[in-house]
């Protein structure tokens, strides 16, 4: 119901807008064109929705009467909610005032309707989408106003940006700083941590580790084939070393001489490597100590269709090294010879990314249920998951912190599916 109130009459209080911005301009406007939509209030004249509009109408044009829309029979929710729907939509809230409203707005939505829950369909709940149907905005631009929202809680600084989208670029670089510290100040422990993601330089590392304290190393080092500068590779994977002959070599053959003190006296080694480099990285296994066979394992890579017609045979074959320290048999007998698909495409977190099956096979053949298994370039860490479901241990070490975060990710979502026992590791996403 529309009707002529005093402006004394009408109470204004608890607002979301608390920067009331270019109140003179709206001022102006309201005197050369009227006003289109005047403020909302209850019964009471608390005003629900429409506060710059009667202060521009009260403080600046110091109208003694105006026209206002009450609301009949609203309890302090609806009213809390009209406001807010209305104050979101306004183009004129600053990025932090929208988020802010954005978030009290679909709290008090799920507080009223109850959460949707992923996976479970009850009627009537409330997600997301909802909030962003109700305000008109996309669900992805909705999901990061209510990140942001909590993060400005955790990281005040962040508030400071000028914009949502370097603020969200602000709160991922704290949020991954925080990971580092928090990964750095932890010693490794293979006897506490079920799955142990590491972020960090492998020859520092492994120097963590106690000796003759790991059953079983699988890992697939840097090639040493220049990828790093080559333009072609799937952004999925983050190149921050140096892939240069020398560069990879060198480093082979200091972890090789760390993987040989850490593993335990009777064990094995599997390392994939590029054939033009297969004798530098036999004579740097047998250097640290290692028996080596001298004719590589062949993983046989299945799927992913005919190649294209050319000038070359692509490859469809990866090589890998077995070595051994001690005399430990291998559990089972089987050849040298690994058919296993490829990972798809569509499901690879790290361009290199070997098959958890392939990975899985290897640590059956060669470590026992509640052993460790290290892998100290861990990629998207596929030696963790395959680990996991054979009921091993697992330290994973990457260096690139972009990696790292993927490799995080990638583990977490796969302990949570399957409801693996991650001892002290990694958190909840
Ligand atoms: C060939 S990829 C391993 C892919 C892995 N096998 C998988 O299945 O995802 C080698 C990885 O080692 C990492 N790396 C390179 N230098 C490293 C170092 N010094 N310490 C630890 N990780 C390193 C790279 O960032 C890269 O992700």
């Amino acid at each position: 119901m529309r009707k002529k109130v005093k402006t004394s009459d009408v109470k204004i209080a608890n607002r979301v807008r608390y920067d009331m911005g270019k109140i003179e301009e709206l001022a102006e406007s309201i005197e050369k064109f009227g006003i289109i939509h005047p403020p909302v209030v209850d019964e009471e004249m608390n005003i629900i929705a429409g506060g710059r509009r009667f202060t521009a109408m009260r403080d600046i044009l110091k109208l003694e009467e105006i026209e206002v829309d009450v609301l009949q029979n609203t309890d302090e929710i609806t009213r809390r909610e009209l406001e807010l729907e209305e104050n979101i939509q306004r183009k004129d809230l600053t990025w932090q005032e929208e988020l802010a409203a954005t978030k009290e707005l679909h709290e008090l939505k799920i507080a009223i309707h109850g959460p949707r829950v992923k996976g479970i369909e009850v009627p009537g709940r409330w997600g997301v989408q909802d909030t962003a149907d109700t305000i008109d905005r996309t669900k992805g631009s909705v999901s990061m106003d209510l990140k942001l929202a909590e993060g400005i809680e955790q990281y005040p600084e962040i508030a400071d940006e000028p914009n949502k989208f370097q603020a969200m670029k602000k709160l991922k670089q704290l949020e991954e700083e925080a990971i580092l510290r928090e990964l750095s100040s932890r010693e490794v422990d293979i006897e506490q941590d079920y799955v142990n993601l590491v972020q960090g330089d492998c020859l520092e590392e492994l120097r963590k580790i106690p000796e003759n304290s790991i059953a079983l190393a699988v890992t697939d080092p840097p090639w040493g084939v220049g990828m790093d500068k080559n333009s072609q590779l799937s952004r999925k994977t983050t190149i921050e070393y140096d892939d240069s002959t020398e560069e990879s070599l060198e480093l082979i053959r200091l972890c090789a001489k760390e993987l040989y003190r850490v593993l335990a006296e009777d064990s094995h080694l599997f390392m994939f490597c590029a054939i033009t480099h297969l004798y530098s990285m036999i004579q740097s296994l047998e250097d640290a100590g290692f028996e080596v066979d001298s004719i590589p394992a062949v993983w046989v890579k299945e799927g992913g269709g005919s190649p294209a017609k050319g000038f070359s045979l692509p490859s469809a074959y990866e090589i890998f090294l077995h070595a051994w320290k001690g005399r430990r048999e291998l559990n089972s007998g089987r050849s040298n010879v690994f058919q296993f698909n490829r990972v798809p495409s569509a499901q690879k977190v790290h361009s290199a990314q070997k098959p958890e099956a392939l990975l899985e096979e290897i640590i059956e053949l060669a470590s026992d249920p509640g052993d460790t298994v290290v892998d100290c370039f861990a990629g998207s860490g596929a030696t963790a998951i395959a680990a996991a479901r054979r009921k091993r241990k697992a330290i994973c070490i990457e260096k690139s912190p972009a990696n790292f975060a993927r490799m995080r990710e990638h583990v977490n979502e796969f302990l949570i599916q399957e409801g693996v026992d991650r001892g002290g590791e990694v958190e909840e996403a």
